[in-house]
């Protein structure tokens, strides 16, 4: 790749200077499709291990396997040139050591070609996060509620909502910052504990049901487009595409059995 082409990139650290400066816009994308119209748009394209629930339908993120955020790291990076991709690391696949952590993230780097890991964890994950940052691995951290730790959660509801509850994860938040991570996921939390978890620490915040005074947002692409079965309540849908692809694809139907589908001289006349 010339030097030219990879400048072009928005890199962690350019994620990191958007505190206090510019809201920062994130997505998922999972697929090379997605990800070109995603590119640009979104300054972090999170290949997000909830691949395994929206592409899979798989019933949680437990199972989801490093081959698999590899592989879809891979389709992510070939479709898109502008937007930083972070590729989240799977459960199973950092909590044991921080040399462990780094064996993985390098995995990741070195055959996905994106800019930097994510990670679910607070406090107990720092000296695992200063590890890896110490030696040239992007992260960004994923605080409140953490998808992987469901088993031990119980279920996805939000955290945070007495007041009493907030020391914790302000502890969580402000060990991954000063640990180095570049950027923090915080899920589901009350808005006000959001809130003081952005003041507190100097990394962004990338909230996703939180709070829109975090200094960014996420959200899984295929909810916002109305494309995913079940969907948290706090996502607003951008628009109706699951309706849309039916449509389509009832219309095609409809022409194959009704033995009015075009000729593939007129289809391939369409494509050019
Ligand atoms: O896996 C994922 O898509 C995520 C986002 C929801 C933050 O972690």
């Amino acid at each position: 790749m010339s030097i030219q082409a990879q400048s072009k990139r928005l890199t962690s650290v350019d994620i990191g200077k958007m505190k206090g400066a510019t809201p920062i816009v994130a997505l998922t994308a999972y697929h090379a499709h997605t990800a070109r119209m995603v590119d640009g748009l979104a300054d972090v394209i999170l290949v997000g291990d909830s691949l395994g629930m929206v592409m899979h339908g798989l019933e949680t993120t437990v199972p989801v396997t490093l081959d698999m955020m590899i592989l879809q790291g891979h389709a992510v990076m070939r479709g898109s040139s502008k937007s930083l991709v972070v590729v989240d690391m799977p459960f199973g696949s950092y909590e044991e050591s921080p040399a462990h952590a780094f064996r993985n993230a390098a995995r990741i780097l070195k055959e996905t070609h994106c800019g930097a890991v994510k990670l679910e964890g607070g406090a107990h994950m720092a000296e695992t996060i200063a590890f890896m940052v110490k030696r040239g691995v992007p992260v960004m951290a994923h605080i409140g509620m953490t998808p992987q730790s469901i088993n031990t959660l119980g279920s996805f509801k939000a955290l945070g909502r007495e007041e009493a509850s907030w020391a914790r994860f302000i502890d969580d938040a402000k060990a991954v910052s000063d640990a180095g991570a570049f950027a923090v996921v915080v899920e589901a939390v009350a808005e006000p504990l959001a809130v003081k978890i952005t003041e507190a620490i100097a990394a962004p915040t990338i909230g996703i049901g939180a709070s829109a005074l975090c200094d960014g947002q996420i959200l899984v692409l295929e909810d916002m487009l109305g494309l995913s079965e079940r969907v948290p309540k706090f996502v607003k849908k951008y628009g109706a595409i699951g309706e849309l692809i039916k449509g389509a694809i009832e219309d095609y139907a409809a022409e194959v059995r009704g033995r009015t589908f075009p000729s593939s001289e007129h289809v391939y006349g369409v494509r050019g």
